[in-house]
C-alpha cells in the first residue's frame, strides 16, 4: 500500500478549442486518480491520424479536449482498488479493456468488450472528467479515455497494459493504437491464410502494420498502395512485395490490383487511407464470391457511390476498431515480436518533436517522408 498522497498537479496539454483550429498548449489541472484509476506522467506520446479527425470535426461537440491517444508513460499516482500496477511501472494507455467473461469477451472473436468498452463521451467511466483548465477551471475532455498529448494524465486501470521493460518506449507509444490496429486487421480480423493475397490501401502505420501482419500469417503476394512513392519503400521494410502509385496511371485502383492478380483480384483488402470514397474500390479490388475487405480508416469525406453489385457478388465487408487485437490476449503477442525484431518498429520513426511543437508534429504528418511523429516530454 502507498502513503503518497498525490494532490492536483498543473501541466501543459495540447488542447482543442474548436474543429479545425490549432490546438493550443495549455496550462491545466489534473486531478488525483479516483478509485480505479491511474495517474501517468507521460514519456512519450504519438501521432494517429484519428487525432487529426478529432482536430478537424470528426465529433463538433466536445471542447475544450486535449488529444492524443498514443503513448506511454510512468504511473505516477494510484486510486483505492488498482491491482494490477504499481506506482513507477511503465503503462501504456489504450482504449478498450477486456474484461474476460463478458459476452464478446467469451467468443474469443471481439475486442470490443461490455464491460470496459470503448468511450467517446470524452469522460472518464464515471462519467466526468479528470482535467482543468488552470486559471478558468473549465472542465477538459478526454479523448477516447486516453489524452496522452498532456505532460500528466489519468485514466482507468481497466485501460492500460504494462510494458515489456525490453521494449523501447517509442515503440511502446505505436503499438497502442495504429501499427496494432493494423497488424491486428490481418492477424485477427481477416486472419490472413497462408499463401493469400493482399492489398493494403495507404501506407501510413496502420498500413504498414497490416502489411507486417499479412506477412506475418504467410500472405504470398502484398500489394500497397499510396499516392506517395516514399510509402512504397517503407512497405517493403515490412515485406510489400509489390506497390501500386494510382497517380501512374488513369485506372482505377481495382483495376489496377486485378491487373497485378491475373485479372481475379486479391483474397484480402485492407482500407487504411481513411479516404472513405475508397470503400467501394476495396470491395471491388477481392475476388468475386471469396474475398474480404476490412474497413480501417476513418474519414470525414461522403462514402460517395456505394457500388453494390460487387458487394452481393459474395464479397464480405468487416470493420475493425483496433484490429480485434484483445488487449490483455493479444497485445502481449505483437509486443514479443517487437522485442524480438520480427517487426521492425524503428521504421516508423520518421520525426520528434516537443509538446509545444504539437500543431508542427500535425504539419509534418503531410510530409512524404513521414511515417509516424514522435512527442517526446
Ligand atoms: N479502426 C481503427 O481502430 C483505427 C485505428 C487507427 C487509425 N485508424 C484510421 O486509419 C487511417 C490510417 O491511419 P494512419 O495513422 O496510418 O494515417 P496516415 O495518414 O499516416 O496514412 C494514410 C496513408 O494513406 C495514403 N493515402 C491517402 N489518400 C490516398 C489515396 N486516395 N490513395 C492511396 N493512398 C492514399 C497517404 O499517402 C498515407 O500514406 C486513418 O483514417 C485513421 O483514422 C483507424
Ligand atoms: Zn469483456
Ligand atoms: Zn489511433
Amino acid at each position: 500500500m502507498s502513503h503518497y498522497i498525490p494532490q492536483v498537479i498543473t501541466c501543459k496539454a495540447a488542447v482543442i478549442w474548436k474543429a479545425g483550429e490549432a490546438l493550443k498548449v495549455e496550462e491545466i489541472k489534473v486531478d488525483p486518480p479516483k478509485t480505479g484509476e491511474v495517474r501517468i506522467k507521460m514519456l512519450f506520446a504519438s501521432v494517429c491520424h484519428t487525432d487529426i479527425l478529432y482536430r478537424d470535426g470528426f465529433d463538433q461537440t466536445l471542447f475544450p479536449r486535449a488529444l492524443g491517444h498514443e503513448g506511454v508513460g510512468m504511473v505516477e499516482a494510484v486510486g483505492e482498488n488498482v491491482k494490477n500496477v504499481l506506482i513507477g511501472d511503465i503503462v501504456m494507455p489504450v482504449y478498450l479493456g477486456e474484461c474476460g467473461s463478458c459476452l464478446n469477451c467469451k467468443s474469443g472473436k471481439s475486442n470490443l468488450c461490455h464491460v470496459y468498452p470503448l468511450s467517446l463521451t470524452g469522460l472518464l467511466p464515471d462519467g466526468t472528467s479528470r482535467m482543468l483548465i488552470s486559471g478558468t477551471g473549465e472542465r477538459v475532455y478526454h479523448l477516447i479515455s486516453c489524452s496522452t498529448w498532456s505532460e500528466y494524465t489519468v485514466f482507468d486501470s481497466n485501460y492500460l497494459v504494462k510494458v515489456d521493460p525490453k521494449l523501447p518506449l517509442p515503440h511502446a507509444s505505436f503499438l497502442s493504437c495504429g501499427f496494432t490496429t493494423g497488424f491486428g486487421a490481418a492477424w485477427r480480423t481477416a486472419s490472413v491464410e497462408e499463401g493469400s493475397t493482399v492489398v493494403v490501401l495507404g501506407l501510413g502505420a496502420v498500413g504498414l502494420g497490416a502489411i507486417g501482419g499479412a506477412r506475418t500469417q504467410g500472405a504470398s503476394k502484398i500489394i500497397g498502395v499510396d499516392l506517395i512513392d516514399l510509402k512504397g519503400k517503407k512497405g517493403t521494410k515490412f515485406g510489400m512485395t509489390d506497390f501500386i502509385n494510382p497517380k501512374d496511371s488513369g485506372k482505377s485502383i481495382s483495376e489496377l490490383v486485378k491487373e497485378a492478380t491475373g485479372g481475379l483480384g486479391v483474397d484480402y483488402c485492407f482500407e487504411c487511407t481513411g479516404v472513405s470514397s475508397l470503400l467501394s474500390e476495396a470491395i471491388e479490388s477481392t475476388k468475386v464470391g471469396l474475398g474480404t475487405a476490412v474497413l480501417i480508416g476513418t474519414g470525414t469525406d461522403p462514402i460517395g457511390h456505394f457500388n453494390i453489385v460487387p458487394f452481393l457478388c459474395g464479397r464480405t465487408l468487416k470493420g475493425t476498431v483496433l484490429g480485434n487485437v484483445r488487449v490483455q490476449s493479444d497485445l502481449p503477442t505483437i509486443i514479443n515480436k517487437s522485442v524480438n525484431k520480427e517487426i521492425d518498429l524503428e521504421e516508423l520513426l520518421t520525426h520528434e518533436v516537443s509538446l509545444d511543437e504539437i500543431n508542427e508534429a500535425l504539419e509534418i504528418t503531410k510530409q512524404p517522408d513521414c511515417v509516424k511523429v514522435l512527442i517526446k516530454f
